[in-house]
Order: C-alpha cells, then structure tokens, then sequence
C-alpha cells in the first residue's frame, strides 16, 4: 500500500485557507470570471485536499466531483463539507487513473496549489496531464495553480512567511535540491503559556515552471494555454509574478 503522504498533515492543512467555507473576494470573482467565460457548469477537483475549493465551485452554482489520493485529506474533505452541510461525492483516485475511474467528462477539471509537484518525474507528470484531458470534454480546460515560480527559484529565498496572525505563524523553511525542493512547515501556536512548534515537511521531486508546463501540457495535447501571475488576471511574468495560474484548453 502506498502511503498517505497528508497523513498527520491533514488536520492543520486547513490553516492555508481560513475559516472552512470562506472564500477571498479576489480568488472567488477570478474563479467566477473563468467559469462564466468557458460555460463551465461541471467541475472535477482531482486534487481536492480538505475541500476548500470544491466548497467555492459549489458555492458558484457548479457541479462538483472531488478526487485525491490522500485518505486523510478526504476524511477531512467530509468533515468540511458535512459542517457546512454540502453534499459532494469525493473518491480516492490517483489523478494519473481519472479515466479509468470516471467514464463521464467533465467541463473543467482543477489540479490547484501545487499539487501537480507531487510527481517524480515529467513522464508522470504527462500521464497525469493525459488522463486530466480524457476526462474533460471537447474545449473544457485544465486550471492549475501554484505558488512556486520563477522568481522564487531564481532568487531562492531560504523563509517565506505563509501565515502570521496574533497566536498562529505558519513559515516555510525551503531546502532547495538540483530539480527538486524540500518545504519544511513551520506552525508555531503562541496564544498558550508555552509556544508549541510543530514541524511538516513535503518533498517536491522537480518544480515545474512556466517553459515547463508550455512543454508538457503541449506534449499532451492541450492548446491556447495561458498564465496568469495573479487573480487579477495580471499576465505570468518570470522576474515578478509570486503565484503561477495556468489554464490549458483541450
Ligand atoms: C498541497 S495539497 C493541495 C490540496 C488542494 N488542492 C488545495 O488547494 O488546498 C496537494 C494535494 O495533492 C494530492 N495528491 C498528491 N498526489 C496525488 C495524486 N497522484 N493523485 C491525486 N491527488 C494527489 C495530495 O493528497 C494533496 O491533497
């Protein structure tokens, strides 16, 4: 059995996003905009997490399917969704086997927050794309978002502050490898008497930048590709842009 890498990680993920069922005004009319231009009325998230993003195409009026190799990030998918009392199947499916698992298309299929990283190497990364495009219908898009880019592996900042609010700082202590990087987690809980820190690390086996998904979302057949450097539709700029959104069209 492969393991969980989210196992033990699950239950403070949703620290990245805030209050479960919130959604940044920003990220929720980029969202809005992309789905209203693009007729897309259903939505695989094939890397859900915990469920903040389903919550959010839910919330936009589309239907949604969750899928993510992670049990404990289901499990914590469900929790979400049950408190909120939102009612979407979630299956644990590898996102490299989408088209044996799922026989129907989907308008859009969404593989956010770096989630793509997780591969070992570009051939898998085709695979994945490859399956992702089986399962969209004619003209659906693929919308992958990560915070890694260009800048930042050039520049290579050794902390990033993620998180810092009055009893919780969530920090980024990356290691950076020849292809690859370690992000090593940081959540440090001051609102008791003694400061707790606990430590979550997560290896990415290559990051993937702009020139690379041009190539390999090309080798797989997607088209009019395009890449935002922020939610404001501001255009994807190697020397300035802290967040890295592509959208590919099958
Ligand atoms: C950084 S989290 C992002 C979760 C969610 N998309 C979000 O934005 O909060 C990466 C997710 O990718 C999932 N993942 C990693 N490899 C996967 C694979 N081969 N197939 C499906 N999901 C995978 C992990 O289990 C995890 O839930």
């Amino acid at each position: 059995m492969v393991k969980d890498a989210y196992q033990g990680f699950a239950e403070r993920y949703d620290l990245f996003h805030g209050k479960f069922g919130e959604h940044k005004p920003v990220y929720r009319v980029f969202f809005q905009k992309v789905f209203v231009e693009n007729k897309i009325h259903s939505v695989l998230d094939c890397a859900c997490g915990t469920g903040h993003d389903m919550h959010l195409f839910y919330s936009l009026g589309c239907e949604v399917i969750g899928s993510d190799i992670s049990a404990s990030m289901l499990t914590r998918a469900r929790k979400n969704l049950k408190s909120l009392g939102v009612n979407i199947p979630l299956h644990k499916v590898d996102y490299r086997a989408l088209h044996k698992n799922f026989k129907r298309k989907f308008d859009a299929v969404t593989c956010l927050s770096s989630s793509i990283l997780h591969m070992p190497d570009k051939k898998e990364v085709i695979r994945a794309f490859l399956s992702m495009q089986r399962v969209l219908r004619e003209n659906g898009i693929l919308i992958i978002t990560q915070g890694t880019t260009d800048k930042q592996w050039k520049v290579k900042p050794r902390f990033i502050l993620n998180s810092s609010m009055k009893e919780f700082t969530r920090l980024f202590a990356i290691d950076y490898l020849e292809r690859g990087a370690r992000y090593n987690i940081l959540d440090i809980r001051h609102d008791k008497q003694k400061p707790e820190l606990k430590v979550w690390s997560v290896d990415y086996a290559q990051i993937l930048l702009k020139d690379d998904y041009s190539k390999l979302l090309q080798l797989a057949g997607y088209r009019k590709i395009r890449f935002y450097g922020s939610y404001k539709f501001e255009p994807y700029n190697k020397k300035e842009s802290d967040l890295l959104i592509c959208v590919a069209r099958k």
